[in-house]
């Protein structure tokens, strides 16, 4: 059975699609069978990656009955498929409420069967959608910008896991996310948290906007590339327990 990796947070702009991507392009590099779903209605993950959004089809693979792998598509990288998004994903969280809060996990457990890891890219938010994510997911990967708010954000997701999935919510894996040491700040919250991997600020992971390819494919020996494989290491280290 694979593992569900959920890229998550609260807010938007925190650097989730970058990282999801260059996660997933790195544990199929390292030979694992890897599913990246987008499921957030911007699309992203398709654009850093140079491939075709869907098109109006995403939000059909969560319609009852549906089988999500009906939306798999392949990657220009071997061992690396795609699901992607697209705005008719803009009322996911309302076309999942009512529903079973399992809907997401079950489609995803159909998945597992298929692949070693599938990393979810999410929509911001803390909603029911979130909710059946905490369901779905074996591990929450949380990009922090160096900021008191984002810290404080990041409690209050916490503390609504805690409270929503107690002894049964998955793990939690805070990564900071563009840490630029030349500001005092970011050096003193990276200092606090020796446990959580840190991304730096980098030009090189802006350009994957222009490149449409994950960082290590043009970028492989750059201090962003260096950073993500050791994010690499902790994960799979969280994930074996
Ligand atoms: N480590 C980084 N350094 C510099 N810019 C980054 C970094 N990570 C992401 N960005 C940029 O920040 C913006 C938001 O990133 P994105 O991955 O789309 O975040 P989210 O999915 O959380 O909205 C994008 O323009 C992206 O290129
Ligand atoms: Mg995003």
């Amino acid at each position: 059975m694979g593992k569900v990796i959920a890229v998550y947070s609260m807010k938007g702009g925190v650097g989730k699609s970058s990282l999801a991507v260059n996660l997933a392009h790195g544990m199929a590099a390292k030979g694992l069978r890897t599913l990246i779903w987008d499921i957030d209605a911007q699309g992203a993950v398709a654009f850093l990656m140079g491939l075709h959004g869907a098109d109006g089809r995403a939000r059909k693979l969560f319609a009852k009955g549906r089988d999500a792998a009906e939306g798999v598509v392949p990657t220009n990288w071997p061992e690396l498929d795609l699901i992607a998004a697209d705005l008719s994903l803009r009322n996911l969280e309302s076309d999942l409420a009512g529903d079973s809060p399992k809907r997401l996990r079950k489609l995803l457990d159909q998945l597992r069967q298929d692949y070693d890891r599938v990393i979810l890219d999410c929509p911001p938010g803390l909603s029911g959608l979130s909710d059946q994510i905490f369901r779905a997911a074996d591990l929450l990967i949380v990009p922090v910008v160096p900021a008191p708010l984002s810290l404080r954000t990041l409690d209050k997701m916490l503390e609504h896991l805690a409270e929503e999935r107690g002894a049964k919510a998955p793990a939690v894996l805070p990564v900071l996310s563009m840490v630029d040491r030349r500001k005092a700040l970011h050096r003193e919250m990276a200092d606090a948290q020796p446990e959580w991997p840190a991304i730096p600020h980098a030009s090189a992971v802006e350009q994957m906007g222009i490149k449409q390819a994950p960082l290590a494919e043009y970028a492989p020996r750059s201090v962003a590339a260096k950073a993500l494989g050791q994010v690499l290491l902790r994960v799979e280290a969280v994930l074996a327990g």
